[in-house]
């Protein structure tokens, strides 16, 4: 096995191929099935066994990670919670449920805790997926629970995006049909780091919600401006057959840590629960430290912050070598590239400069996570060699 697919499969297996090079599998509905579509890439999926190949890199910027680290008050509350290590943390999920309840509108009894979204996802495949049926997505999107869903044998129907790269939700609408199990919306998407307007996306779910449950994941959610943040948990507050899915992985830094939760109605976090540990799989030590940082809305603010500086400087660098940068409100950047994905990313590895790459009909791009200002000046500089 070659080093780089070592290190593709490491990825893959550790979570950290966000979308996924088999994202290129889902390609817009309309467009003919490609043997690659049609044909099962799963089989090795979790069979690594060799440590991790992973080369040293300067600037790690492939996983959407917070460049700038958890919270100062989380790291104390984690090392603080250290010494409740030996009991089980009956009472400190309600009290980070509490606050939560409190921000979105809806009750406790509507939030179930989780090791980082990601079991969420999982949860909502393995439930959705188990009979067969429909998922009903967009081409270009986040492929954790569609992967899934497809390896327990549901149909993935991927609506081409809109021209300017955002989930098109007329054609998501159109297409509904009887054996569609679940949407599938992601919003800010990963890999476009497009938005969906919220009034758009609010009457989508008044209207599809009540046919069939709608998931929006919202792994990106903080990045938006507090003011402009859509607030769906009214929505769940309504009675409507939303889940939302949100984690800590992103502005709060915890990737590691790991710490996510789902928003919906008690009935359907039941359903979910039974492919899930739910509040139990989280450690006291994540807890305690999530609640800290949840609280912690000058830490937020300065890293959400940074990170438009850093985004704003990319922007700007790449579009002034003439490159059409996709306008992003998350913490990663696409844009179209003019070498062939491997030999762009190899390259860029061999500079010490981890980034992915994806292909949407036919086009590569370069999905760049924002680091720190200084991470995004070395990203500049190796990609203007890299394309001479
Ligand atoms: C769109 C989206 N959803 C969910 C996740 C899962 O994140 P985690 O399991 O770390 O919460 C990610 C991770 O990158 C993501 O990009």
């Amino acid at each position: 096995m070659s080093s780089q697919l070592t290190r593709r499969d490491w990825l893959r297996a550790s979570g950290l191929m966000t979308a996924g090079l088999s994202l290129s599998r889902f390609t817009p509905a309309e467009a003919a099935p490609t043997a690659e579509q049609t044909q099962s890439t799963f089989a090795n999926e979790f069979a690594f066994t060799a440590p991790p190949d992973m080369p040293k890199l300067r600037a790690r910027l492939l996983a959407n990670e917070n460049p700038l680290g958890i919270a100062p008050s989380a790291k104390e509350a984690l090392i603080k919670a250290a010494d409740s290590g030996n009991r089980y943390a009956w009472m400190e999920f309600g009290q980070l449920k509490d606050l939560i309840a409190t921000d979105e509108g809806v009750k406790a009894t509507n939030i179930m805790m989780s090791p980082g979204s990601s079991d969420i996802l999982m949860a909502a495949a393995d439930n959705f997926a188990k009979a067969g049926g429909t998922i009903l997505t967009s081409a270009f999107t986040y492929d954790d629970l569609l992967r899934r869903s497809e390896k327990l044998g549901a149909k993935i129907k991927a609506m081409p995006m809109t021209k300017d790269y955002k989930f098109d939700l007329p054609a998501i609408k159109a297409s509904l049909t009887p054996d569609v199990k679940l949407v599938y919306i992601v919003n800010p998407n990963n890999p476009t780091g497009t938005i969906v307007p919220t009034a758009e996306l609010e009457a989508f779910c008044r209207e599809v919600a009540p046919k069939v449950p709608v998931f929006i994941d919202e792994a990106y959610i903080d990045f938006y401006e507090p003011a402009e943040r859509p607030k769906l948990g009214k929505l769940v507050a309504d009675g409507q057959n939303i889940i939302l899915a949100r984690t800590f992985s992103k502005i709060h830094g915890f990737a590691g840590l790991r710490l996510g939760y789902a928003i919906a109605q008690p009935d359907m976090l039941k359903t979910l629960h039974a492919y899930t540990n739910g509040d139990f799989a989280v450690s006291i030590t994540t807890l305690m430290a999530g609640i800290a940082s949840y609280k912690d809305i000058a830490w937020q603010n300065h890293c959400r912050a940074e990170n438009a500086k850093a985004r704003s400087y990319t922007t700007k660098a790449l579009t002034e070598m003439g490159y059409e940068v996709i306008p992003s409100a998350a913490n990663f950047i696409l844009f179209p590239i003019r070498m062939k994905p491997k030999t762009f990313e190899n390259q860029m590895f061999a500079n010490g400069i981890g980034i992915q790459t994806r292909e949407y009909n036919g086009q590569p791009f370069c999905r760049v996570s924002v680091g720190t200002s200084e991470e995004m000046v070395m990203f500049i500089d190796s990609f203007k060699k890299v394309v001479g």
